[in-house]
C-alpha cells in the first residue's frame, strides 16, 4: 500500500522530535520541568462544568445538529460576545460553529485554493493553515515575521506577482510562537492589502481574551472594509480552559462562511450539542480573569527571573508564551538540548515553526502542577544551577 503523495508532502509533525528528546531524559530518570507544551492546565470553570452537567441529561442534545450554521442559541451567544467585546454586529450568516478554531484553520483553505494558489503564511507560525493549503496544493509564500517589526508582516515586501496570485492570507494576534500582539492600524493595513488584491483573510483570534497589562485586543472586524474579505476564528479553548471540549468559532464575511460550512456539512456531523450550549453560557456569563491572574503570575515570575540570569526576554501583552532568543553560538535546537541535558528543562525549539524562527525558542505558561509558580521558579533555578551563560 501507498499514502497519498499529498500526506508524504507534509513535513513531520512539530514536536515529534521534541518527545523522543522527553521520553529519552524521562526514561534515564530525568524529572523534566515541561515549558513546551500550550495546553492550559487549569481546570474549565466550575460554573461551565455545571452547566455542561445539568445539560447532559436533556435527550435534545443527543441527537445531530440539524441547523445551518451551528446551534441556534449558541450562534445567538457569538453574536451578542461580538456586540459586547468588539462592538461589531453581525447576521445569522455572518456567524457559524466550529468544532475548535483548529477546525476552521485546517478546512478554510481546502474550500478556497486550487492548485497553484498562493496562500500568504506568516513565518513562525502555527503551521495548519500552511500544511493544509500544502496538501491542498497551493503555494505557500512565507511572510517572516522579524523581531525589528514587532512580529508583524510588512505587507510592501510581498511581492506583486504573488499578492496577485494570492487567495488567502493566514493572520495570527495575539501570536503563537511570538506572544506579539497588534493594533488596530495593522488590521486595518492588512485588510486593505487584501481588498486591493482581492485575498481571503483568515485571522485567528484564539488568544484574543489572554491578555495583559491592560492590553486589549482587537478584533480584524472593526477594521473598515472588513466583512468584505475576513474571516475570522475565535475558541473557548484558551479562555475557559477548554481545549479538550473542542468549540470555537467563525465570524465574518457571509461568502467565506457559506464557503467554509460547506466544506464542513460534507466533514463532520459537528459536536455534542450540549457542548455548544454549555459555551454560550461561557459566553454570555463567565470571565477569565483568575486564569490570567494566574498566567501574568507565571509569566512575570518567568520573565524577571530569567532577566536576573542575564537572558533579556520580551515580557508577551497577550497568549501563552514567552519567545526568546537564544544566546550567541547557539542555533535553537543546539540550545534546546543543552537546556534539556544541563537544566532537565523542557522548551521549543523555534525553527520547528518556521524557519525565520531560528535562533529563538518558545516557553509556554501552561505548566502542569505549578502553583503560584512553583515550577516555574524551579525551571529558572535550575537553569541558574546549571551555570549556562547568557
Ligand atoms: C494560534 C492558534 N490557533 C488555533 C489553535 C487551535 O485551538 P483550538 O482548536 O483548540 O481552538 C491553537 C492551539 O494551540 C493556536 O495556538
Amino acid at each position: 500500500m501507498k499514502r497519498a503523495k499529498r500526506l508524504e508532502s507534509i513535513p513531520p509533525y512539530l514536536f515529534g522530535e521534541i518527545s523522543r528528546m522527553k521520553a529519552k531524559a524521562i526514561s534515564e530518570g530525568k524529572n523534566l520541568i515541561d515549558l513546551g507544551i500550550g495546553d492550559p492546565d487549569l481546570p474549565t470553570p466550575k460554573p461551565i462544568i455545571d452547566k455542561m452537567a445539568e445539560l447532559i441529561y436533556d435527550p435534545l442534545f443527543h441527537r445531530y445538529d440539524e441547523t445551518e450554521t451551528g446551534w441556534v442559541d449558541f450562534i445567538a451567544s457569538v453574536k451578542r460576545y461580538y456586540k459586547k467585546r468588539f462592538n461589531v454586529e453581525l447576521n445569522d450568516n455572518e456567524a457559524m460553529l466550529l468544532i475548535g478554531s483548529k477546525d476552521g484553520l485546517a478546512h478554510f483553505v481546502w474550500a478556497m485554493v486550487d492548485p497553484g494558489d498562493v496562500v500568504l503564511c506568516p513565518n513562525p507560525g502555527y503551521t495548519v493553515v500552511k500544511v493544509n493549503s500544502m496538501m491542498a496544493g497551493a503555494e505557500i509564500v512565507d511572510m517572516p515575521l522579524l523581531e525589528e517589526n514587532g512580529f508583524l508582516p510588512d505587507f510592501e515586501k510581498i511581492p506583486f506577482d504573488k499578492a496577485e496570485k494570492a487567495k488567502v492570507m493566514y493572520l495570527n494576534y495575539p501570536n503563537n510562537p511570538t506572544g506579539a500582539v497588534c493594533d488596530l492600524d495593522f488590521y486595518q493595513r492588512a485588510v486593505d492589502f487584501a481588498n486591493k488584491y482581492d485575498i481571503a483573510i483568515i485571522s485567528d483570534i484564539a488568544y484574543a481574551d489572554v491578555t495583559y497589562d491592560g492590553y486589549v485586543a482587537p478584533s480584524m472586524l472593526q477594521a473598515e472594509g472588513a466583512m468584505n474579505c475576513v474571516i475570522e476564528l475565535h475558541s473557548l479553548s484558551k479562555t475557559y480552559n477548554m481545549t479538550g471540549w473542542r468549540c470555537g468559532f467563525a465570524c465574518g464575511n457571509e461568502y467565506l462562511i457559506s464557503a467554509l460550512n460547506k466544506f464542513k456539512s460534507n466533514c463532520d456531523s459537528r459536536q455534542f450539542p450540549a457542548i455548544d450550549m454549555a459555551s454560550a453560557y461561557a459566553l454570555d456569563n463567565v470571565k477569565n480573569d483568575e486564569t490570567l491572574a494566574v498566567y501574568k503570575e507565571r509569566r512575570d515570575i518567568l520573565v524577571n527571573g530569567l532577566r536576573e540570569l542575564g537572558w533579556n526576554v520580551p515580557c508577551p501583552k497577550g497568549s501563552l508564551y514567552v519567545w526568546a532568543r537564544v544566546p550567541e553560538g547557539y542555533t535553537s535546537a543546539e540550545f534546546t538540548k543543552k537546556l534539556l541535558n544541563e537544566a532537565g528543562v523542557l522548551v521549543i525549539p523555534g525553527n520547528g515553526y518556521g524557519n525565520y524562527g531560528e535562533g529563538y525558542v518558545r516557553m509556554s505558561l501552561t505548566v502542569s502542577g505549578d502553583v503560584h509558580g512553583s515550577l516555574i521558579k524551579e525551571f529558572v533555578k535550575r537553569i541558574k544551577d546549571s551555570g549556562i551563560k547568557f
